[in-house]
């Protein structure tokens, strides 16, 4: 079993057993008074290019343009360029980005937690989805750095069964490839006033390719606690404002099959927490999802408002989450994470697939590869 070799290999210091425990109860639990939220302010931002080099810029910026419908996703799946998802990257973008803003600044940012959105999607989901993670947190000065544990996820993706009830089906990589080929579908590389005709009507020409990415990286709170995330926003509607801090009309694409029955649209209610919390983390504003039909051809395309979502699913009454019990969980957990996390170390966070508690243990010394030397060598020139 490689997951088990693979813990034990990164398990060597400390026993699950000495770990400190978080209780995940029952959603209704962390229901009551709502929680005291930030509105995300994007104060820096970064981009992949088609090799995935990284550019300290916004140069990988979409804009959506409505796709034409009845195309089919799959066209172009023998050229697509995909990233190769077995390097881990840990937080390095995100911390040569905070260096450079805290370069023009002159002052350290004053987040508690700095992490990927994604590290916060997960948390965030735990009531209501049993999912399991594992990350690795560090503290560095007065803030906890949280990365996702890439030799977890990686056997984790390994282990994906192929989707129940669809032995005859399309595979895996040509559905994850639907949902590329929907942005390239959906987005321009500058806005449709300077895009030429011939590149808009020919969309459906371009080669695929997810190295290309833009990332949004914003100061938000959960309560008392202050959190910078980075962030792949998918697209803009129209322009960024001029005033920095001011809300931006960012789009998040999503695909998803066409919803036909009660049960379609009881799954497609449950997908729609990871919609929600995903875009509700960075502040995008709008989900734009494009319904396929089981051969992957684009049949409609429908605009969700992010923060009506939770209500709208609510109203169907068919999947239960709840936005706020989300909200409340992760304040409280951060909140906790840091009583606990007082000392050096790097920390494992582990939620078990079903486990009603989740688990933080120290696993070695130092700082891991979390933080790289570049940013404490900024950080020291800094003080
Ligand atoms: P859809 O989810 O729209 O079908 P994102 O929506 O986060 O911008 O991601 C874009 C696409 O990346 C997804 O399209 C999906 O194809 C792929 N993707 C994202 N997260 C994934 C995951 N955890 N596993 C497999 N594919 C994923
Ligand atoms: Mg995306
Ligand atoms: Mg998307």
């Amino acid at each position: 079993n490689t997951r088990l070799v693979i813990s034990r290999h990164f398990s060597h210091c400390a026993p699950a057993a000495m770990a400190l425990k978080f209780p995940i109860y029952p959603p209704p639990e962390y229901g009551g008074q709502t929680q005291p939220v930030k509105r995300p302010k994007e104060f820096a931002c970064f981009s992949y290019d088609k090799d995935h080099k990284f550019r300290l810029d916004d140069s990988s910026l979409k804009w959506y343009y409505p796709p034409d419908l009845g195309v089919n996703l799959s066209s172009g799946f023998d050229q697509f360029i995909q990233h190769d998802g077995s390097i881990d990257e840990h937080l390095d973008s995100l911390l040569k980005t905070i260096a450079s803003h805290e370069q023009k600044t002159g002052e350290p940012i004053d987040a508690h937690i700095v992490t990927w959105r994604g590290m916060l999607t997960k948390i965030m989901a735990v009531p209501f989805d049993d999912s399991e993670f594992e990350m690795n947190a560090t503290l560095y000065r007065d803030s906890i750095f949280i990365e996702e544990h890439h030799a977890f996820k990686v056997v984790q993706q390994q282990a994906i069964p192929p989707r129940p009830g669809r032995r005859n089906g399309p595979p895996n990589e040509l559905m994850c490839y639907w949902g590329y080929k929907f942005e390239t579908l959906s987005t321009l590389p500058r806005p449709w006033g300077e895009t030429p005709r011939d590149y808009i009507e020919n969309r459906d020409q371009e080669v695929v390719n997810n190295k290309e990415q833009y990332c949004s990286v914003v100061r938000t709170g959960f309560g008392d606690t202050v959190v910078c995330l980075g962030g792949e926003v998918d697209a803009i509607w129209d322009a960024k404002p001029a005033t920095p801090g001011e809300p931006i009309k960012w789009v998040e694409l999503k695909t998803s099959s066409e919803i036909r029955s009660e049960n379609e649209q009881f799954r497609f209610d449950r997908k729609a927490l990871k919609y929600w919390i995903q875009s509700f983390l960075l502040g995008v504003p709008k989900i734009i999802v494009g319904f396929r039909n089981q051969d992957g051809i684009l049949t409609s395309v429908q605009e969700f408002q992010t923060m009506s979502l939770p209500y709208e699913v609510q109203r169907r009454g068919m999947a239960k989450w709840d936005g706020n019990i989300c909200i409340k969980f992760a304040t409280l957990f951060l909140d906790w994470l840091r009583l606990n996390i007082k000392d050096e170390g790097v920390w494992r966070i582990q939620r078990r697939k079903g486990a009603r508690e989740i688990e933080v243990f120290r696993v070695e010394v130092g700082h891991g590869r979390i933080i790289t030397d570049e940013f404490m060598d900024w950080r020291i020139r800094l003080e």
